[in-house]
């Protein structure tokens, strides 16, 4: 495709942003109602909702502050209302998975989405967004009117111990599916946020981290995914990062806040702190419009010493006026006081999960199958099941998004540490077990399990069945980040011994992010289930009997090796103790330069590098067989056309992805556009996508310029699999 001239291209694009009257009368109705408000407010009711406080007895943390007050739900954060000017308090839980089960503390429980990368697996905005939809309704089922999730940060490195939390490697897909989940969670009338702005893709040393990144490689990169998110999800509130950005806290960073969210992309809402993140007073000068769980951060800067600073400074005046003017915006164009959260409200949990079952077996991925192993076939007489404790549930991640059902965990592994925190640090297991699944799929075989502690009994089970079903586990969490890829606990050993014993060995991964698989080529099948929710056994056994094709396709590339990556070597690794607040760390200063790779996350830095990852960004099988064909792009609509044809014998879904393969002559690989597609054997289906010009783009400094040249275009099933546009 020739592309004459250069055309900048705006940021906010009418292509995305396919906002209808309705929306923006609604939107002109919550500014002008906040600046109505705004200007009925004393001066103490000014420095309200800036500030928060954190509503847990948590050891030292929870009891620091005021009373609880009345209508104070256990969680993440409370904000006093204004009920002289109905402005209702903000109740606010985690996270993007669900409503955070914070060890009980509530005693009750909530459905668990699959992880981030499952949901990213599906690549099914829709499916997403009804997700979003159901987690949203038990928040606001429980009294919260804000839902701390859209976790939007890119999977610059695989170690990243919150991976399993975000949606993967590439900005589009990322946004695209943050977006659809807070639209979700937002149809509640509830606050969503998108988090963490930003650049926060490192975890141990988060609350100092200095990333050095380029205007350009940001907006190309990681901004792009919470531009695209924000514009489609359009969240109430931006929660910033621990980290700094080019030597300033994200929380106190007039580029980020000022310049790009409010400024360059004109955005209402508001930007709530992270726990802890906030440093200066001068954080309100700097974009920041809440401090949450002021505590943490052992001064009220938000709360007491804004209003003195408000009170001689008229730059900290104007800031005041602008701060709950975003916050009440957020409010009224949500909907908070019109149609308020009530605790006690009834939760359907079997219709719930089956939401968070049709999103994990969406998420599965099939990453191998020598000789069609799968699906299993009912009359495999003897199976051994090893590992994973798949006898009672299936692993979840660790950190302030850990969500458990009620009853709470079938298997919790507590990490010990100290700290008001450690509750949080256990691995733990959804009541969910993979084996009863199969067990009720086929009742005619013989299973037998074994925990997988020693080689020995796990050879001799292997060699006795037909066929061998080995979960493998890695556990990761919020505030440390994975030393390595290779799975814990001796694990890859143990394949290796099942896998040389009987070669008939399955593999189901439960995990955060991508490991690396040394004993692959002796295994018949892998399934990859990220950490799978609260129905997680049940999606795993559907697929693994063929009840459910599986279609996910991975959000991110799987390495070869940890040589591959853009810092072999973890940050810090050599000097920084893993420590979940990451705040033992007094004084340490840790820079990573982003720049080494820029916006080439991913497989676009395999394709820099012309190295070959394990399994390629977008790579998944299926039960049938796809073809892909007649790709042709529209330069003047802006839009891409194929067919997709199911060329085998059962139904199934694909992924079709459409990559950018070379701008104004020169290789650059991005992904463009994609479509989930449904088809009964024997079928085809045309599909035309749009693509956003932004992808086509470079960041000049003030725009986008997509310049001018020839444009190359490929249609494929992953990164590596690419067939060139019909020319
Ligand atoms: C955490 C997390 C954030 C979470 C918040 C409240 O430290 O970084 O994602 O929403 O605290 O629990």
């Amino acid at each position: 495709m020739m592309i004459s001239g250069k055309t900048r291209v705006l940021g906010t694009l009418a292509l995305l942003l396919c906002s209808t009257a309705a929306l923006a009368d609604d939107d002109a109705s919550a500014s002008s109602r906040a600046a109505a408000t705004v200007a009925k407010m004393t001066t103490d009711e000014q420095t309200i909702l800036t500030h928060g406080i954190m509503p847990m007895a948590l050891g030292d943390f929870g009891s620091g502050g005021p009373k609880f007050p009345d209508d104070a739900v256990p969680g993440a954060g409370y904000i006093y209302g204004i009920p002289r000017l109905n402005v209702p308090s903000l109740r606010e839980t985690d996270a993007s998975l669900g409503v955070a089960y914070i060890g009980g503390l509530r005693k009750d429980g909530a459905t668990a989405l699959p992880s981030g990368m499952a949901m990213a697996s599906t690549w099914n905005p829709a499916l997403i967004e009804a997700g979003g939809a159901m987690i949203g309704s038990e928040a606001k089922a429980k009294g919260f009117n804000v839902m701390l999730a859209g976790g939007t940060n890119l999977m610059r490195d695989p170690r990243n111990g919150r991976t399993f939390e975000y949606m993967g490697e590439d900005p589009l897909l990322a946004g695209t599916l943050a977006g659809a989940a807070i639209r979700g969670i937002q149809s509640n009338h509830i606050i969503s946020t998108t988090k963490h702005f930003a650049l926060n893709d490192y975890e141990t040393a988060r609350d100092f981290a200095n990333i050095i990144v380029s205007d350009k490689n940001a907006r190309e990169s990681d901004l792009l995914a919470f531009e695209i998110a924000i514009e489609q999800g359009k969240p109430g509130s931006v929660m910033c990062a621990y980290n700094k950005i080019n030597d300033h806290y994200a929380c106190d960073n007039d580029y980020t806040l000022n310049k790009v969210l409010k400024g360059d992309w004109g955005w209402k809402g508001f930007v709530m702190s992270d726990w802890g993140a906030v440093h200066s007073p001068t954080t309100a000068l700097n974009g920041l419009d809440q401090q949450s769980a002021w505590i943490l951060d052992g001064k009220d800067y938000l709360g007491k010493i804004l209003a003195e600073n408000a009170a001689k400074d008229p730059a900290y005046a104007a800031r005041v006026k602008d701060m709950n003017q975003r916050v009440l915006y957020a409010i009224y164009a949500n909907k908070l006081d019109s149609d308020p959260a009530m605790k006690g409200g009834a939760i359907d949990f079997e219709a719930h999960g089956a939401v968070a079952q049709k999103v994990a077996e969406q998420g599965i991925v099939l990453l191998r199958n020598e000789g069609n192993i799968l699906p299993l076939a009912a009359s495999a007489k003897r199976i051994t099941v090893i590992g994973g404790y798949a006898d009672s549930g299936v692993l979840s991640g660790g950190g302030s998004s850990q969500v458990e059902g009620p009853g709470g965990p079938a298997v919790a592994i507590p990490l010990g540490g100290d700290g008001a925190f450690a509750l949080f640090f256990s691995q733990a297991y959804q009541r969910s077990s993979p084996l009863k699944a199969m067990k009720a799929l086929a009742p005619d075989t013989k299973f037998s399990f074994t925990r997988g502690d020693y080689i020995t009994d796990a050879v001799i089970a292997a060699k006795k069945a037909d066929v061998v079903v080995i979960f493998a586990t890695q556990w990761s969490t919020e505030g440390v980040d994975l030393p390595d890829l290779s799975l814990p606990h001796g694990q890859d050993a143990l394949i290796d011994a099942v896998a040389s014993a009987n070669p008939h060995t399955i593999v189901v991964l439960e995990n955060g992010s991508p490991v690396l698989m040394p004993w692959l080529n002796k295994t018949a099948a892998v399934l990859e289930s990220w950490f799978p929710g609260a129905r997680g056994g049940q999606a795993i056994a559907n697929i693994l009997y063929g009840k459910v094709n599986p279609s996910g396709h991975l959000p991110g590339s799987f390495p070869a090796s940890l040589d591959q990556l853009p810092r072999p070597a973890l940050p810090g690794a050599e000097t920084i103790e893993p420590d979940f607040q990451g705040k033992a760390h007094p004084g340490e200063a840790l820079t990573i330069d982003y720049n080494i790779e820029g916006a080439d996350i991913g497989y676009r830095w395999y394709a820099r590098n012309h190295t070959k990852p394990l399994f390629p960004f977008g790579f998944g099988l299926s039960y049938t067989s796809f073809a892909l064909s007649g790709l042709k792009v529209d330069a003047h609509n802006m839009t891409a056309s194929f067919t997709v044809a199911n060329t085998g014998s059962v139904a199934g879904d694909d992924v079709a992805q459409v990559y950018l393969t070379s701008a104004a002559g020169t290789a650059h690989e991005r992904l463009v556009g994609f479509q989930r597609v449904s088809l009964a054997p024997g079928t085809k289906q045309s599909v035309t996508v749009k693509i956003d010009p932004r992808l086509l783009a470079e960041w000049n400094g003030t725009g986008w310029t997509v310049r001018g040249g020839q444009y190359s275009f490929a249609l494929g099933t992953s990164a590596a699999d690419l067939q060139p546009a019909i020319s």
